[in-house]
């Protein structure tokens, strides 16, 4: 297959983009809420459970398509399989969930820079303890604020993009991923010294599982797909940027392994936060702005720097992840033959102004909203509508129909070939892998959390 675009240059710089794109929002932000929710421990056992056994299958899956075929998700599944290209469905489907999430994903992450900005100007530590969820809904239902914030972390993620693949993002991920990995260190090395750590440890590796619904089963496996940025066809376009040399099981090891390490240094950071500051890790989205800044403010001056580090470790994650975002969405145009800078500034137009309408859609439960929260379709505001479908629902749905294609409409010879680098590398796994993982256990699983999430609640 044709395959002559500008790629990532080397093993290296493939996992840390790809682990880029993985170690996000979701880890930090929402894995400890998602595990406060759903029974701690228990909650993290049948995370590492599907992500190993369908998370890191789905990641070689959207690898070899996107390798094999050369393209962006839509064009990926038909030059696979010429026989029936309504299978570029699938591809749009991920283009769709793609944008849903890169629009909520600009709002967290303007929070953030914002409070980054906030925690570098001092302004957080002026502020009493038991008022740091009035300040938080100020700040987030304001009309202003989310807005300019949002609107920088855009044109940072738009300056990468159109830096190119190797020059803007594998360049900017080489550097930041290290980084990244010193910062949760740091914090986490604090976080276990506050009096009272030891409960929250005690509660990320104590099970509950009384907590563990359907629903709450199918929130966990909608959380491991969307951490490791799987179900929506990014990963086919870093697939397609990927060596024809690279080992692929490899490079997917390593970037769930850094997935995981992240999620779990983030839950050991932020769970003994919680429960220094008397707080529940129940605390939903805002726990992270609510709760930990009362923590930094214990610290003394020292506590600022910590803000600031906290802060601005999470709005680095979550833009090495906006990168690929807008990077996923931007090839996909590209292949059907817009110019990349024209597609990338397009791209972000249409997604400030969704942006804009989930920000000022959010509400903080027993707090006003912004201007738009009184908009209610089924119950839900627009900023819940979009958390749930991106967070529960779409990831999974776009991945059973990924491993549906790759497991029973591709080649099992094409699959066998690209994942050994024709011939060169031994895979004696390669029968486990896909008789029994591919075929089998991924989509049973998908299916059933799918169907039973749903219905069964
Ligand atoms: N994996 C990212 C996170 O955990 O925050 C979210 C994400 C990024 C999903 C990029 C999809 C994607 F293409």
């Amino acid at each position: 297959m044709a395959n002559n675009k500008t790629g990532f240059t080397s093993s290296f710089g493939v996992v840390m983009a790809a682990a880029g794109s993985a170690v996000g929002l979701g880890n930090i932000w929402r894995f400890p809420y998602i595990c406060g929710q759903y029974g701690g421990a228990a909650c993290l056992f049948v995370y590492l459970l599907f992500v190993f056994l369908i998370g890191m299958v789905l990641l070689m899956t959207e690898f070899v398509i996107g390798r094999r075929s050369g393209f962006a998700a839509e064009k990926a599944f038909p030059a696979l399989y010429p026989k029936r290209p309504s299978w570029k469905i699938v591809g749009l489907f991920g283009m769709f969930t793609c944008f849903l999430i890169l629009s909520i994903y600009l709002v967290i992450s303007g929070w953030t820079v914002g409070y980054f900005w906030d925690s570098v100007t001092g302004k957080l530590a002026s502020i009493e303890d038991g008022a740091f969820d009035e300040y938080f809904v100020q700040f987030s239902t304001s009309v202003w604020k989310p807005v300019v914030f949002l609107v920088i972390f855009l044109v940072l993620t738009l300056i990468v993009v159109l830096g190119g693949v190797q020059k803007g993002i594998e360049q900017v991920s080489k550097l930041l991923m290290p980084f990244l990995l010193v910062l949760v260190i740091v914090l986490c090395v604090r976080a276990l010294t506050l009096p009272g750590a030891s409960k929250g440890i005690e509660y990320l590796f104590n099970p509950d599982f009384s907590k563990l619904t359907w629903e709450g089963i199918l929130a966990i496996l909608g959380q491991a797909l969307f951490s490791l940025s799987v179900g929506m066809g990014a990963m086919i376009v870093y697939g397609s940027y990927i060596p024809r040399d690279n080992n692929i099981l490899k490079n997917a090891a390593w970037i769930t392994v850094c997935d995981v390490l992240i999620a779990v240094l983030a839950g050991v950071a932020i769970f003994p936060a919680v429960f220094a500051a008397g707080q529940s890790p129940a605390g939903g989205p805002s726990l992270v702005y609510e709760v930990l800044p009362i923590v930094f403010n214990s610290m003394g001056t020292i506590g600022i720097v910590f803000a600031a580090v906290f802060f601005l470790l999470l709005s680095l994650a979550a833009l090495t992840s906006a990168i690929s975002l807008l990077e996923t969405l931007t090839a996909w145009l590209h292949d059907r033959g817009m110019k990349r800078s024209v597609a990338a500034v397009l791209i972000s137009a249409i997604e400030l102004v969704l942006a804009v309408v989930v920000a000022y859609a959010y509400k903080r439960e027993g707090f006003d909203g912004g201007i738009l929260s009184g908009f209610t379709p089924g119950g839900r505001d627009l900023f819940d509508w979009v958390d749930k479908l991106t967070g529960s629902y779409l990831p999974p749905i776009g991945a059973l129909f990924t491993v549906i294609f790759f497991g029973w409409v591709m080649k099992k010879e094409d699959i066998y070939d690209e994942l050994s680098n024709h011939g060169v590398l031994k895979i004696s796994w390669f029968k486990v892998f896909y008789h029994f993982l591919v075929r089998f256990v991924a989509p049973v699983a998908l299916l059933i959390s799918l169907v039973a999430g749903i219905f069964a609640k």
